[in-house]
């Protein structure tokens, strides 16, 4: 096809080859040629947070994001964030909380507050939600997400 690159991306530690139309998203190549579906595909315009991955360590949309532009920058999605199946202190917490509910805003969730809790260690419960005010949840009212974001904070980095 004409218009396939290739190139290669740097995800969760690993580099891995792909081949896709210049204009398709992380998130589609994520989704829908690596099998990686863990980042949800919800409003695909930047407005819902479900696609929520990290580059080089700061949250994008990866519907947003072209594929090919990510270039060398490291990829870090929400498969990245357990170690040999131990959950991460946040996806730990937002089960501890009930925070879970159908759960398609999780993943974009658990990226988000996996960043925010590197740089802000011992946030307030406002400070949360204005770190989540990207990433809509249309179950939980929040109250139970912004408290296993605090009780992550609380446990060990
Ligand atoms: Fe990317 Fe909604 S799917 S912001
Ligand atoms: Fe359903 Fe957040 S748990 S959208």
């Amino acid at each position: 096809m004409a218009d396939t690159l290739s190139y290669e991306l740097r995800i969760n530690g690993e580099v891995l080859s792909v081949a896709s139309p210049a204009t398709a998203t992380l998130l589609d190549v994520l989704r829908y040629q690596l099998g990686m579906t863990g980042s949800k595909r919800g409003c695909n315009q930047g407005v819902c947070g479900a696609c929520t991955v990290l580059l080089d360590g700061v949250p994008v949309r990866g519907c947003l994001t072209l594929a090919a532009n990510v270039g060398e920058r490291a990829v870090t999605t929400v498969e990245g964030m357990s170690q040999g199946g131990t959950l991460s202190r946040v996806q730990q917490a937002l089960l501890d909380a009930g925070a879970i509910q159908c759960g398609f805003c999780t993943p974009g969730v658990v990226v988000t507050l996996e960043a925010f809790l590197r740089d802000h260690p011992k946030p307030s419960a406002d400070e949360v939600r204005h770190a989540l005010s990207g990433n809509l949840c249309r179950c939980s009212g929040y109250v139970k997400i912004v408290e296993a974001a605090v009780i992550a904070a609380g446990a060990a980095p």
